[in-house]
């Protein structure tokens, strides 16, 4: 009888398990973007909005960085990343050559930049301060180069 409690116990700990992972896949969005806008990574400066990389303000306190990871720069028209405090931003990013990371230090901000797929996340900064943006995807030798900031003021 005992047995067969553990036994349910043991594989709902297992459902959990993959739930959880589940969950981590993509609700934070750390798995392949397989459900996502794809892109013709060969035609990335001719396919809008990445025909326009740069910063774009979208609302009162709303900002779209579009945005375009290729070795070993986070290319955003040369545009700075600089936002007042309180600031909801919207990096609309895609690739051109090979996976990339997209990494905000100091936030839950933690994805990959594919070619071939448009990957969005939003992030909204309360605190003033510089935040490290870093490839945290191995992309080849400049890959520890690649790296930008943001600013919020
Ligand atoms: Cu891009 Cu590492």
């Amino acid at each position: 009888r005992h047995e067969k409690i553990w036994l349910t116990l043991s594989s709902l700990m297992i459902i959990g398990f993959l739930v959880l992972a589940g969950y981590q896949a993509f609700a934070l969005e750390l798995g392949p973007p397989s459900h996502k806008e794809t892109i013709d990574p060969q035609k990335v400066d001719e396919t809008a909005p990445f025909n326009e990389p740069g910063v774009y303000q979208t609302g009162e306190n709303e900002y779209e960085v579009v945005m375009i990871g290729q070795v070993f720069s986070f290319n955003a028209g040369g545009d700075e990343l600089v936002f007042p405090a309180g600031s909801t931003v919207t990096f609309t990013m895609t690739s051109k050559d090979v996976v990339h990371g997209f990494q905000i230090a100091g936030t839950n901000v933690n994805t990959m930049v594919m070619p071939g797929y448009v990957q969005k996340v939003t992030q909204t900064f309360d605190s003033p301060g510089e935040y490290l943006i870093l490839c945290n995807e191995y992309c080849g030798s400049g890959h520890q180069l690649m790296a930008s900031t943001i600013t919020i003021e």
